[in-house]
């Protein structure tokens, strides 16, 4: 079992696209573990984005991330962090394949819609970032439960 962290960013959320980025992972069979929705504050995005700091959109993209609320999730499953990010396709959405979120729903690199973590240890400090440890929730799946009653 694998954990992973993913941002549904603010064009995400001001397009109303959470809900469908949200389905997909959910229908792929990836669990919700922790949830919320957030005006990010400024140190914690560039914490986020520090290894990106020394690039030329660095400041922009600060910016982008703190110009609305975003919407943070850690999702678990078996390869979790490489089935996200496959699934949301390459950085430009101009070259993500179709069939991908940003190959599906984008246009630009840095309005990209959804953010994953890259890699394990990644995923760790992200999720240790944006969660408390009493923020997420293990719990069985139990679907059979629901559909015929003792
Ligand atoms: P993300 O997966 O969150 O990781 C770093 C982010 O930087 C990336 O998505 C984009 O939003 C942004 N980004 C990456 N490359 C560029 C670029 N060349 N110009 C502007 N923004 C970029």
């Amino acid at each position: 079992m694998e954990r992973t962290l993913i941002i549904c960013k603010p064009d995400c959320v001001n397009r109303m696209l959470v809900g469908e980025v949200l389905r997909r992972f959910e229908s792929k069979g990836l669990r919700l573990v922790g949830m919320k929705l957030q005006q990010s504050p400024k140190p914690q995005v560039e914490k986020h984005y520090e290894v990106h700091k020394e690039r030329p959109f660095y400041q922009s993209l600060v910016d982008f991330m703190t110009s609305g609320p975003v919407v943070v999730a850690v999702l678990e499953g078996p390869g979790a962090i490489a089935v996200v990010r496959n699934m949301l396709g390459a950085t430009d959405g101009r070259q993500a394949v179709p069939g991908t979120i940003r190959g599906d729903f984008g246009l630009d690199k840095q309005f990209n819609l959804v953010h994953a973590s890259d890699g394990p240890e990644t995923a760790n400090f992200e999720i240790g970032l944006f969660f408390k440890p009493d923020e997420l929730v293990t719990y069985q799946r139990a679907a059979d439960r629901w559909i015929v009653s003792a």
